[in-house]
This record gives structure tokens, sequence and C-alpha cells, in this order.
């Protein structure tokens, strides 16, 4: 990585630190988050052009506040402080900070000084996005206001010949009006950042890495037919051709018609190897009388690698096992583990490579999701897996309550496919972070003609979200709610309601199970 401009940021525990990254990276300069106490030297070897501070939970004078070493400003690069990281820049140069009687939190208006250095080009009245609870009363020494707010005299302060600034609010967020301005200033005039990382070249480089690193040995990858998994085998095949197996696992818990579309794109199209495997009934079987949704994660887990395992036993000289492991996923922070972590176990191949002896390529872990679709893109799949919302490995396990049945699968299947078309042709799709059905173990009395009925309920849950760890549920409008409604109870065998899931994360989760 090393031939582009970079800026790090320091976490201290924001949940908005992904955010700075991806912010700077859509400037085409390349991001990286590391831990507030990363050591110095590390820092120095990465050789950043400039460092970001986060914001986070901490107050600087508590006991044990995350702080930063003095040294880090003798290294004499540009660092702009957010929120709490300009309190940590306050704090040691000197200044004062204090408890504020109230958080301030919300929109306020920021008024500049000076529209120049980092606020070139920026309106003297913008709306910025506050969100803190202490606040700064005594300047340093060499500071300067930059900027103010009715409640916040120093909402933006700089030591302009060090190149040092501190923003009391968020710039990172989109309720900042101007913040993209002032995070590229700081970025390109301020850290003098060339804008040279580009997806193009990632894409080449990481194939000719693959190429070097493989050195004509098997790799073999798990395919779910999902955005990141697709991307790496499509990768790694550009790279090494028929050096790749694919393995793709059909549980019988995938969306309708999903086997089928895996192997035709990945089969037919790309000419991939491609091992497909019907473990339909294998997983039924296990499943059968299974309510706990743990014990069916776990199950299903199991089931999983145990089929994997023996598939892959079979291409003898395998020595590489390729995961579609993103940036998030590998982000050494409290910040990022999200409650999902440790309230559902999460099915994936990890545990695979220690066990079957394979070392681990793992080509998109620097990478955020967005990115990770754009290059899908610019290799040549198809736009219906690069737009795909994410789908959890024990697929339709987790959207069935009560028991996993052949019936039941099949009913949640057709009610999932009417509702994500609706979706789709309402041009919400992409706009929604996941949108699908859930069949509930409850039955409920209805009417059909003159017949009482008594059948199934399915639940439609539609949320948004930046990464998962928090969403809302989806305002659907009214109209698009009724199709959907009105198509899944009439053309849908058993099932006579549907209900709306209206609760965010947290306190509920995304998925069901
Ligand atoms: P929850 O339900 O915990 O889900 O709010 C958060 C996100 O994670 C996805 N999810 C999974 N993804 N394996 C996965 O790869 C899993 O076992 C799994 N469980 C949940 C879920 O779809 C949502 O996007």
């Amino acid at each position: 990585m090393n031939q582009f401009d970079k800026i790090l940021i320091l976490d201290f525990g924001s949940q908005y630190t992904q955010l700075i990254a991806r912010r700077v990276r859509e400037f085409k300069v390349y991001s990286e988050i590391f831990p507030f106490n990363h050591p110095m030297e590390k820092i120095k070897n990465y050789n950043p052009k400039g460092i970001i501070l986060s914001g986070g939970p901490s107050s600087i004078y508590e006991k044990n506040a995350p702080i930063i070493s003095e040294e880090l400003v003798f290294l004499k690069i540009p660092i702009l402080g957010i929120c709490y990281g300009m309190q940590i820049l306050v704090n040691l140069f000197n200044g004062k900070i204090i408890k504020a009687p109230k958080r301030e939190y919300g929109f306020a208006e920021l008024i500049l000084k000076k529209e120049r250095e980092i606020f070139e080009g920026i309106s003297r009245k913008s709306r910025v996005w506050m969100s803190h609870g202490d606040y700064i009363t005594k300047l340093p020494a060499n500071f300067s206001v930059l900027g103010y707010t009715a409640n916040t005299p120093y909402a933006a302060i700089g030591d302009i010949s060090k190149k040092i600034f501190a923003l009391q609010f968020h710039p990172e967020v989109i309720h900042t009006t101007e913040g993209k301005k002032i995070l590229k200033n700081f970025i390109f005039k301020i850290c003098n950042c060339k804008a040279n990382w580009k997806i193009s070249s990632f894409i080449e480089d990481t194939i000719k890495s693959i190429r070097e690193k493989t050195h004509n040995k098997k790799v073999l990858c798990a395919l779910s037919g999902g955005v990141d998994s697709s991307v790496v085998a499509l990768l790694i095949h550009k790279a090494i051709g028929k050096n790749l197996t694919c393995i793709f696992v059909d549980n019988g818990l995938l969306r309708l018609n999903e086997p089928e579309k895996v192997n035709r794109i990945f089969r037919k199209n790309f000419d991939m190897n491609l091992i497909s495997i019907d473990a339909k009934k294998q997983f039924l079987k296990q499943l059968k009388g299974i309510t706990d949704p743990e014990r069916k994660r776990k199950i299903i887990g199991n089931e999983f690698i145990k089929i994997f395992e023996a598939e892959a036993k079979k291409i003898r000289e395998a020595e590489f096992l390729a995961q579609g492991t993103l940036y998030p996923d590998v982000i050494e922070s409290v910040s990022f583990k999200g409650p999902s972590a440790t309230i559902k176990s999460h099915h994936n191949v990890g545990g695979l490579p220690e066990k079957m002896n394979l070392k681990l390529i793992e080509p998109l872990k620097e990478l955020f999701k967005d990115e990770v679709r754009i290059i899908g893109r610019k290799i040549g799949l198809p736009e219906e897996i690069c737009m795909r919302q994410p789908f959890p490995g024990p697929g339709l396990a987790v959207r069935i309550t009560g028991e996993i049945t052949e019936e039941r699968i099949r009913i949640l299947q057709l009610a999932d496919d009417i509702l994500v078309g609706e979706i789709k042709k309402a041009d919400l799709y992409k706009k929604l972070w996941q949108s699908f059905a859930v069949l509930l173990s409850v039955k409920t009395v209805g009417v059909m003609g003159d017949e009482r009925s008594y059948e199934n309920v399915i639940a439609i849950r539609a949320v948004t979200s930046q990464d998962g760890m928090t969403a809302d549920w989806a305002k659907l409008p009214y109209r698009l709610l009724n199709t959907i409604s009105g198509r899944i109870i009439n053309e849908v065998k058993g099932v006579n309601r549907v209900v709306y899931d209206i609760s965010s994360k947290p306190p509920s989760t995304i998925e069901w199970e």
C-alpha cells in the first residue's frame, strides 16, 4: 500500500469512526483506522500524510481516559481532532475543558471567523452536527478560534503554524452540511494528499499479488452467492483461473431459485470450477424439531463445515482458502464489535483454515462494503449480485421462528420473493439495508370467501442502516405495503395475515433469530 498517500485515523471509540475513513476514501485517498494506543513506532512507519483523531464516549479528565502521546505532535504531521479528539489536543497543549451542565446534541449554526485554511470555500454560516458533553473554556497557547456557535465559543480552533486543527462538531456526518468540504480541505490543502487511491489499481495489484502468493497452487473458496464471496471468487478466478475451485453448498435455506442463479452465473457465465452440493436433506434432517435460534445457528454452522471439509479434501493439492473478510471485520477496536457479535453466533468459515491446514487469502480485507460493490461491477459481476442486500449465513432458518420444515421454507421463499420483487419495482431495494419476509410460528384466524381459515403470519422486515450495527425500521409507503400484503395473501398458499415490523435496532435485532 506504500504507493498511496494515506490518512491515519486514531479511534477513540466513536460510532462515527468508520464513517470518517469512508469519507476520506471517497476522495480517493487511502485511509485506515488504528486504535488510539497504536504504537508510535508503527504510526511513524505507516507514514501517513495526516492524522485524524476520532470522537469518543470518554471524558478527558476521567480516570483512564484514552489520550495520545506528545510524540504524535513531534512527527510534524498535520492533525485534525474531532469532538473528543479535539479535547485530547486541548488537554495536550494545556488548555482547559469542563463538563457541560447539559449535553449538546443536535444541529447548531457554525459561524466562521475566517473562511480559509481548513475552511476555505466554506460559507460563513453553515449547519453543523454537535454531540458532546464537555466543552473548552480556555484555549491552549498558539491556538486561535476559527469558528463558533451560539453555545460553543470554541467550535473550531487551530494552531495554523503546526497544522493542527480541532472541531467540536462532526464533519463526517451528513447533517454537517459543509462537512465533506472541511474534510476535503484538511486532506488536500493541509495534508497535501494526492487523490491516488484508485479502485482500478487496487484490482490490478490484488490480481498480481494473488498470483504471486499462490504460486500455481490450488485455492478453495466457499461461494455463497452474496456480494463478498462472489467478488473474492471472481477476483481470484481472474488471477489464477482453474486453479481456483469454488464450493457452493445448497443448504435448502436459500432464497427462491438461488442455487440455480449461482450456478448459472459462475459456472456458465464465468466458466469457473464450481462444485455445487445439494445438501438440502442433510440440513433439514439435522434441524428437525429444533426451535431454539442458537441451536439452529450452531447446527447449520457445524453442518456447513462438515460438508465443506469433506468436499475440500477431495481437492488434493489445495493450499489456500479464500475468504471475503471485509475491513470492518478486522478493525481492531472496541467500538466496532457490535452487539450482534455476542448476541447471535455468526456462521462463517472461521476455524476452517486451521483445521484443514490451509493458508488464508483475504483480498478484500482493506475494503468497505461499498468499495467491494464497485470492484464487483468493474470486474464484470452482474448487477443483481453487486447490489445484493446482506443475507445471513444460516439463511432462512433465522427468518422462520419455530420449526423448520420443507413446507415452511417454501412458504417463506415465495412470500420473500414477492416482497423483494415489489421493493425492487418501487426502486427502494438499494436504499434499504435489508428487506425480507419472516415466517412466524403462530397461526391466526382469517376469512377467505365465506370460509374460516387458520393460517400462517408473514412479517415484513425492512430497515435502513449504515453498517448493520444499528438500524431504523424503514418507513415504506402504505401503498407499497398494501401491494405486498395483498399479493402475499393472495398468492402464497398457507398465509392469511401480513404484519409490519416497526422495531429499530437496538433494542431489536435485524434478523428475528
Ligand atoms: P442482527 O440480526 O444481529 O444482524 O441485527 C446484523 C446483520 O448481520 C447479518 N447476520 C449475519 N450475517 N452470518 C452472517 O454472515 C450470520 O450468522 C448472521 N446473522 C445476522 C444480518 O443479516 C444483518 O445484516
